[in-house]
């Protein structure tokens, strides 16, 4: 295989680039599929599950948001802005921020106070960006970008641009390229503004032999689609999809019907539960937001909608867990304190 370039020389024949631009890339995608067998006896006992995570954290910025992030980028270079902007639960805000360093772009980012985790406000300041806090939601943030840029000439990199979809789809491509050609039975990702569900669905109609059938969770204080109706005020320990009003919910819909899927909700103890199981089973850290897919997909075949029997899933692992290390040492026993010799060790092994 020649080397690897970024999504976007990757898979150009199915992107619609003309060819002629600036390629603005940090050589993402190519991401691991990990065959994941103790997962799957933990949330399918003897159910002959066969489980694949995609590990999404492994993208140069630490999330999925750069598959879609190099084709925004790319496009906006193109059509001559110099600046861009968007509304970031975090992982959109780093990935927004370390593209448009590479452009050479000035780049805003507004996240709801307080609610960014640390990895992901710390990226986003390294890269540049300036970041601004507002005393709101994602929602709120993401009106204030969409009506800012009727008004003056900057950029929206949010994934109601549709580059970002176009890059984003790339995920599918990969998904049946690493699994010999073939879609997933069951495709299992989280779901926030929905942007990621629908570039998901459109890869797969694009690029698949046979279709996938989608699997969604939210987090159940943050479950508009799942409740048919806006959440004003979203809560989750999952902060990076604590979003009330999906921008694509409607084309999430969609997604569900044509797949024949299911979205459900899952509380923050099973996404938290799921997170465990990811890093104790399998040794994959990632951010809880990122677990969600899993915990949605071991509650369905709990309750008996889904029967794992000799089928294929994939779940989407979106971003890494050092992009939230504050949720991780609030959920872990604390480390054990020595003194510096040997009998110490000793003693604390002997129990
Ligand atoms: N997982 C992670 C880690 C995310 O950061 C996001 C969204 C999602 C899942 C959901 O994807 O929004 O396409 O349905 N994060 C956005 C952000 C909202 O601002 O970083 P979605």
């Amino acid at each position: 295989m020649e080397k690897w370039q970024g999504v976007i020389r990757q898979y150009s024949d199915y992107l619609p680039f003309s060819g002629d631009e600036t390629i603005v890339s940090l050589n993402e995608g190519n991401t691991q599929l990990i065959e994941a067998p103790r997962l799957a006896e933990k949330i399918a006992p003897n159910g002959g599950l066969k489980l694949f995570l995609k590990y999404e954290g492994l993208n140069p910025t630490g999330s999925f948001k750069d598959r879609g992030m190099t084709a925004a980028i790319t496009q906006a270079v193109k059509e001559g802005s110099k600046t861009v902007i968007c509304a970031s639960t975090g992982n959109t805000a780093a990935s927004a921020a370390a593209y448009a360093a590479r452009a050479g772009l000035r780049c805003l980012v507004l996240v709801p106070e307080g609610k960014i985790a640390l990895g992901k406000l710390a990226a986003s300041l390294a890269y540049g960006a300036e970041v601004i806090s507002i005393d709101g939601s994602f929602d709120d943030a993401l009106d204030m970008v969409r009506q800012i840029v009727e008004r003056q000439p900057i950029a929206l990199v949010n994934s109601i641009n549709p580059w970002r979809l176009e890059g984003q789809k790339t995920g599918a491509f990969e998904i049946c390229d690493q699994l010999g050609g073939q879609a997933p039975d069951w495709h299992c990702l989280p779901v926030g503004n929905a942007g990621n569900i629908t570039a998901y669905w459109m890869g797969y109609k694009q690029y698949a032999k046979g279709l996938p059938r989608i699997l969604g969770g939210q987090a159940a204080g943050s479950a508009p689609i799942v409740h048919g109706h806006i959440v004003e005020h979203p809560e989750t320990i999952a902060t990076a999809i604590r979003i009330g009003n999906p921008a694509r919910w409607r084309q999430a819909l969609e997604a569900l019907d044509e797949s024949d899927g299911l979205i459900t909700a899952v509380t923050d103890e099973k996404i938290l539960e799921s997170w465990q199981l990811l890093a104790r089973e399998e040794g994959i850290f990632v951010e809880p937001a990122s677990a969600t897919g899993v915990a949605a997909l071991k509650q369905q075949i709990e309750l008996g909608a889904i029967n794992p029997r000799g089928k294929v899933a994939v779940c989407v692992l979106t971003g890494h867990g050092l992009k939230d290390p504050g949720t991780a040492i609030d959920m872990a026993v604390p480390p054990v304190s020595l003194p510096g010799n040997l009998a110490a060790l000793e003693d604390y092994l002997s129990g």
